[in-house]
This record gives structure tokens, C-alpha cells and sequence, in this order.
């Protein structure tokens, strides 16, 4: 049996065995399984030999451990480099290695749907462990990209990854602003929810954004998937903005890191699509 894996804590809201084992199955690969384990820092280093022994084939990692896993690990590679944010891992000769595949995953999400994010304005709330992955998307193009995040420390550290990818994208330097947890941009075209809050049902982050008021051209976009529509986007549907919820961005890592493991890229159908509504 192919053992695989997603670990996080929380876990229930994970619906990444649910994807990957109905790829599994229509791929025809019936000697494998994929499971979600709830575990705690002290357990990641035995998985992890697991991983190295090849008695786990693959692991997903989610929240809060995306960065925590890092230094277990003996090789970070790819997107993982300058996000310092592992989702992904594989063993290649006996060395486990971290991957991201949520930067492509998010940027794919954005592009299937004609989200222009060129010269925009980007509003990121939070600084954990996927914040990097959505700011590494941004920085490639947007015109100003705010971060916000309830302890400054960590909007900081996240401002000085991204200074990063600004100066190898050779762009100028002065495109990454943090602004106090509660105040906002003046003008701003898409606001992302990086935070963990929404993920157990009806809490709320304590924002205002009434001054985005019955603006249409301002994207609300959560990268929580489970559930559907967060308190987040409930409000901006309300105050008319648009929104988006993690559902595609969820599907689109999904998909490569099951084309890394298994060498196959499962489409995503409709019917895998209809597999999230259940
Ligand atoms: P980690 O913070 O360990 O990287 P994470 O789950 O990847 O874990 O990130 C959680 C994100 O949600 C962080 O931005 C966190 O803010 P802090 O850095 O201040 O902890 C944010 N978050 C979690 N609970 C929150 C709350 N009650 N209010 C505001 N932000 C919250």
C-alpha cells in the first residue's frame, strides 16, 4: 500500500483526501491511500523519517506547520526557496524534500478567472504560514501590495521575504507597505484573507471595510475553502464587492503536488469541482 498523508492542526476542515482519493481511484492507482492526520510539532520529525524510509510516499502539510516544518527537512526546493513555506513533500534519494505548490496553485486560481493583478493595488491580511506564497504571486507585477497582520513582527519578517523577490525581480524597492492591524489601504483592488479565521465556523476577523462600500471592483478573496463562504466574504457579497473563496487555489495545488508524486496531472473537472459542494 502507497501511503499518503496531510497533516495539520486543525484537520477536519481538510479536504484533501477526499481530491486525492478520488484521483487515485479514477487513475487506477488502487494501492494507494491518502489520509489527513491531526498532529502536534512534537510528531513532525517522526513523519518526516517515514517519509525518508518511504513508508509515507508523500505528505501535505497545512496550516500552522507550513513554515514550522522547515527545519526538519533536508531539502527545501522550488517556491519553497523564497517563501519559506512548505505544503508539498516527496523523498528523492532518501532525502525528504519541501515543496510549495500553493504559489502556483494561487496564481493559477487568479488566471482561470481573469483576475488582472497587474499595476493593482493588493491588500494581504495576515502573515502565517501561506501569506508568502500569496505574496510571491503579487510581487511580480502589482503596483502596491499591503500587508497587515494582527502581531507586526510577522507582517515585518513577511515584508523582508518579499524585498527578496523584489530585488531579484530587479523591481523598485518600495512596492511593500505594512499597515496597522485595523486601518487599510485608501484605494485597493483585491483584499486576500491569509488568516486562519473563518476556518472554524462563524468566527469573524475584526475588520472594517465599509469604506469599500458597493464598490464592485474590489475582489474579496479568501483562501479558505472549508467552508465555503467565511463571515469574510459573507460581509463583502453584502457590502457588494465581488469574492472568491480558496476552492480553486485548494484544486490547483492539489493537483501538482498529485502530478509530483504519482507523474500524473489529474484534470480538474467538473466533477472533482462537484466533489466540494458535498
Ligand atoms: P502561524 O501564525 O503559526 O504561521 P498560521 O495558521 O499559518 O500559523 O497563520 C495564522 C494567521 O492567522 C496569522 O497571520 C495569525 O496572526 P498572528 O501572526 O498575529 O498570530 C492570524 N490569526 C490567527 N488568529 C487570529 C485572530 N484571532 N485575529 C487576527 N489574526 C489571527
Amino acid at each position: 500500500m502507497k501511503k499518503y498523508l496531510v497533516i495539520g492542526n486543525p484537520i477536519t476542515h481538510s479536504l484533501s483526501p477526499m481530491i486525492h482519493n478520488y484521483w487515485m481511484k479514477k487513475y487506477k492507482l488502487l494501492e494507494s491511500i491518502y489520509e489527513k492526520k491531526k498532529v502536534e510539532k512534537r510528531d513532525l520529525n517522526n513523519i518526516i523519517d517515514k517519509v525518508r524510509k518511504g513508508e509515507i510516499k508523500g505528505v501535505n502539510v497545512t496550516v500552522p506547520f507550513k513554515k514550522e516544518i522547515i527545519p526538519f527537512l533536508d531539502e527545501i526546493k522550488g517556491d519553497a526557496k523564497l517563501t519559506e513555506s512548505v505544503n508539498t513533500l516527496c523523498q528523492e534519494n532518501k532525502k525528504v524534500c519541501g515543496y510549495n505548490t500553493d504559489t502556483e496553485g494561487f496564481k493559477n486560481s487568479l488566471k482561470e478567472k481573469g483576475i488582472n493583478y497587474d499595476n493593482k493595488n493588493i491588500f494581504i491580511l495576515g502573515a502565517g504560514g501561506v501569506s508568502s506564497s500569496v505574496l510571491k504571486v503579487f510581487v511580480e507585477t502589482s503596483k502596491k501590495i499591503y500587508i497587515t497582520n494582527r502581531t507586526k513582527e510577522k507582517a515585518k519578517q513577511l515584508k523582508k521575504l518579499g524585498d527578496i523577490s523584489i530585488n531579484l525581480l530587479g523591481r523598485k524597492k518600495n512596492i511593500i507597505e505594512i499597515v496597522d492591524w485595523g486601518k487599510k489601504p485608501k484605494v485597493c483592488d483585491i483584499v486576500v484573507n491569509t488568516t486562519s479565521i473563518g476556518l472554524v465556523k462563524n468566527e469573524s476577523l475584526d475588520l472594517n471595510f465599509e469604506d469599500y462600500e458597493n464598490n464592485k471592483n474590489v475582489l474579496f478573496y479568501d483562501l479558505i475553502y472549508n467552508p465555503k463562504e467565511t463571515n469574510f466574504l459573507k460581509d463583502a457579497k453584502l457590502r457588494g464587492n465581488k469574492i472568491m473563496n480558496g476552492e480553486m487555489m485548494f484544486l490547483w495545488q492539489a493537483q501538482i503536488a498529485f502530478q509530483m508524486w504519482t507523474g500524473i496531472s489529474p484534470v480538474i473537472g467538473d466533477e472533482v469541482i462537484k466533489l466540494l459542494d458535498k
